[in-house]
């Protein structure tokens, strides 16, 4: 068998391996065997490719390079993955989406330069002779143009994610115009380039999609943040696909194609939790309003302290746990698995609700509750759980704010208004565990923090809850 079959075959397992992976992801119980298929696949697309360049007559330099450029980025890889906190997780992917992206626009260029540009002409002439040089420079072109989309794109959701620039969205006049007129340019321009292929077509296409993957990301505003990332990945992917047409590399196709499905389906999927249009968001905010500044009165809000509230919970027959970003940063699931774990043995029903887009990426909390060794049979979805709370005496809301917002449902002007939110306030009593009365991440006023029902217990959550444990 040569290293040409062997690899092929490699290859093919490799791409079986991802989509166990991603088979794998879809549950709790199975998220750690998905990820390890995913690993294994990776290593084995990583050798196989190593092979080829190898038997593709890799010169002493050029496998010199290649080594150094993989230890490179294992070596930064491994680093900066041990080192992230959970709640940096979503800005490091959009990072990461940005390399893809600028990976993608490398290969394009290269496959131009190598081709097209070459002074000898001889690929040029080759493919042209197949009739395949239009169908050439179409991939280039496209590669470039989604590649620069996903760079700058990711850059910026990475600046937003990491609070160094304001989340709030950009609106300049006629935004709407300029990415439909972006995108008109880019089709005329890839006709173009295809009939007559000039290095300034491809430098003004570079240009143009610079500038429309910034303006996109920055004309969508914090609250659809978690929808930027999917939506990303998924660009990240087409790239990815768009660079393993031109490398004629079948896997790169293949997962690419995986990537950037599965992310426009989370994206649909979190779009549809989120109640938000799933075009106007991967269209930049296409029709989405800032909502108007609110100053309404609510009234005075109630206090209460940590060992009224174990009185409380050892008196209750149900307690639901809703926890969010503020669960994260405190780091209190421990905490809290210790605080389900005393109620259960005092014969106390205790569930969780978690949002789909409660803390800061997808299944965040989800993690956070199985690293804890909190049972998966108790940690219920949104909508198995939200017609329970008006069966329930206390609920715990730790550190969420969004997510239990009930201006989500009641009122029609609020910015998040439509999005499902967990209905806590329809339990008899709600115990809210954060540290002020400031708002949550989209930036809204809660009015649940003042409702008959509602108390305050102020302080970092993981504080809160060993004062509660420490009480029992
Ligand atoms: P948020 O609305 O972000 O509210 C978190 C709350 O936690 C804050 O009000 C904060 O109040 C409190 N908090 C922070 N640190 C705390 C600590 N150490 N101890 C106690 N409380 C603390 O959270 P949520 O309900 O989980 O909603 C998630 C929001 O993030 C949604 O708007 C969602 O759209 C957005 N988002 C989600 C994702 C994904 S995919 N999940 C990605 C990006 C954005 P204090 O400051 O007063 O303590």
């Amino acid at each position: 068998m040569t290293i040409e079959t062997a690899s092929q075959a490699a290859y093919l397992v490799a791409a079986l391996l991802f989509i166990l992976a991603l088979a794998g992801l879809s549950r709790h119980e199975s998220a750690k065997l998905g990820n390890t298929f995913g690993i294994a696949g990776m290593a084995l697309a990583l050798i196989a490719t190593v092979a080829l360049a190898i038997d593709d007559d890799l010169s002493g330099t050029g496998l010199a390079l290649l080594l150094v450029a993989t230890g490179i980025g294992a070596t930064i890889g491994l680093y900066r993955a041990g080192k992230v906190e959970m709640t940096g997780m979503p800005e490091l992917i959009a990072l990461l989406h940005s390399f893809v992206g600028l990976a993608a626009v490398l290969v394009g260029w290269n496959g131009y330069l190598h081709v097209e540009a070459d002074s000898d002409g001889a690929e040029a002439a080759a493919l042209a002779g197949q009739d395949l040089l239009g169908i050439h420079s179409a991939e280039v072109f496209i590669g470039v143009f989604i590649g620069a989309v996903t760079f700058t794109g990711s850059i910026v959701a990475f600046l937003k994610l990491s609070a160094r620039i304001n989340s709030r969205p950009l609106t300049l006049p006629g935004k709407n115009l300029l990415n439909l007129g972006a995108l008109a340019a880019f089709v005329l321009l890839t006709v173009w380039f295809v009939i007559d292929p000039q290095l300034w077509l491809l430098i003004l296409v570079t240009a143009v999609a610079l500038a429309l993957g910034w303006h996109l990301v920055a004309s969508i505003g914090g609250g659809d943040m978690p929808v930027v990332v999917s939506m990303l990945n998924s660009y990240s992917g087409w790239a990815a696909a768009a660079s393993g047409f031109l490398l004629s590399n079948d896997l790169l196709i293949v997962t690419g194609a995986l990537v950037g499905s599965s992310g426009a389906y989370l994206s649909y999927i979190m779009c549809k939790a989120m109640n938000r249009s799933f075009i106007s968001v991967i269209a930049g905010g296409f029709g989405i309003e800032a909502g108007p500044s609110d100053d309404t009165d609510y009234g005075e809000h109630r206090e209460i302290q940590a060992d009224a509230v174990a009185k409380l919970l050892t008196s209750a027959q149900s307690v639901i746990i809703t926890p969010g970003y503020g669960m994260a940063v405190a780091q209190a699931q421990y905490g809290v698995a210790e605080l389900t774990r005393k109620l259960r043995e005092k014969g106390v029903d205790v569930k969780f609700g978690i949002h789909p887009v409660a803390g800061r990426l997808p299944g965040h909390m989800n993690v956070l509750l199985a690293e804890a060794k909190v049972p998966y049979d108790v940690v219920l979805e949104m909508d198995e759980i939200n017609d329970d709370f008006a069966r329930t005496s206390v609920v715990l809301v730790i550190g969420a704010n969004d997510t239990v917002n009930p201006s989500a449902t009641e009122d029609p002007s609020s910015p998040i208004a439509g999005m499902p939110v967990l209905k806590v306030w329809e339990a008899a009593e709600v115990i809210i565990f954060k540290r002020s009365m400031a708002s949550g991440y989209a930036g809204v006023q809660n009015p649940l923090f003042f409702r008959e029902n509602s108390a305050m217990l102020f302080g970092d959550a993981k504080e809160r809850v060993n004062d509660i444990l420490r009480s029992f």
